[in-house]
């Protein structure tokens, strides 16, 4: 399958068989990786890769920093307060033109989308997303890659996101579908995700013969989960209604009693950071059912098919 060149700003961009292709080379990545000790021989990728960041990272940095490294390119970290964007208020489409003359891919986590579709209509190089306001793409890859290896499928599993209708529910609401997997969102009215977002998925869920619910319902919601799903009550933006939303969201959090609404062998997903206490109790994320760990390992893995694929020669 040939993705060279492509931006991946959104999995809305993607079909169903070009996400797989990336989970099927993720897969292959991560497997030829543990079977070198973590020294892969082959280095396909001699190509340099912007990482810019507007927000604070871990996972983000450190898995796309090693794996542009194991696959033979290097890493360059851009904090915006560092480069002229802020320093001088050079214009995003200069700066996208500059840096296309240096690099062989960007990675960006930013505020507002639109910085990322600013990016990409001036670049000439592949443009990723690392985050931004409406949407987690290469967590969601790295999520499928995890629910995948443990469940051994993805078509017909029940997805439960519990909480915060935000840029992580929206991009799993667009990935899981496209899986054919069933999605619901267990939120406070207030809290939902994008009106417009919601309703291209629901399309998507049609043509796919998927479930797409929203409700406040807990109980119900969880029911014959499969995966549950949730993230952080305040993102990265939204700490001024920290109070608020801490008392929207008291009903939510994933404990033992959510759990026992799942199945018996539900798993565990969260992006992380983890705000322990609040959205997900120390017994839920440090139980049996929590596939955390590996989700945040499989971030280098699917993020290294995503730089490969897009940025080859
Ligand atoms: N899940 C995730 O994107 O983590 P970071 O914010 O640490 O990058
Ligand atoms: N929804 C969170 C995800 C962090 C990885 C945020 O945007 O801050």
């Amino acid at each position: 399958m040939n993705l060279k060149g492509r931006h991946l700003l959104t999995l809305f961009d993607y079909t169903p068989e070009e996400i797989i292709y990336f989970l099927d080379l993720g897969d292959e990545l991560k497997e030829e990786f543990n079977k070198h000790g973590g020294h892969p021989n082959r280095k396909p990728l001699k190509k340099s890769l912007g990482m810019m960041f507007e927000k604070t990272s871990t996972r983000t940095r450190v898995s796309f920093e090693t794996g542009i490294w194991e696959l033979g390119g290097q890493p360059l970290f851009l904090s915006f307060r560092d480069t002229q964007l802020v320093g001088t208020g050079e214009s995003t489409s200069d700066t996208s033109q500059v840096l296309s003359r240096y690099l062989g891919g960007i990675m960006a986590r930013v505020y507002k989308h639109k910085t990322l579709t600013d990016l990409a209509e001036h670049s000439s190089i592949p443009i990723i997303n690392g985050l931004c306001d409406l949407y987690h793409p290469c967590q969601i890859l790295a999520d499928l890659q995890t629910i995948r290896e443990h469940k051994g499928k993805l078509k017909g599993l029940k997805l439960v996101y519990v909480g915060d209708g935000n840029n992580v529910a929206q991009s799993l609401m667009i990935g899981c579908t496209k899986m054919g997997m069933d999605v619901t969102i267990v939120c406070p009215d207030d809290y939902k995700p994008d009106s417009e977002i919601t309703e291209k998925v629901a399309k998507i869920a049609e043509k796919m013969g998927t479930k797409l619910e929203i409700t406040k319902d807990v109980p119900a919601g969880v029911k014959d989960a499969d995966v549950i799903y949730t993230d952080t009550w305040i993102s990265m933006g939204d700490e001024a209604q920290k109070e608020i939303r801490l008392k929207a969201f008291k009903e939510y959090t994933v404990d033992k009693k959510l759990m026992s609404y799942a199945k018996n062998d539900a798993i565990f997903l969260h992006c992380l950071p983890a705000h322990r206490g609040y959205e997900v109790t120390d017994e839920v994320i440090d139980s049996k059912q929590s596939v955390v760990f590996d989700e945040a390992e499989n971030r280098k893995h699917s993020q290294k098919a995503v730089m490969l694929a897009l940025m080859r020669d």
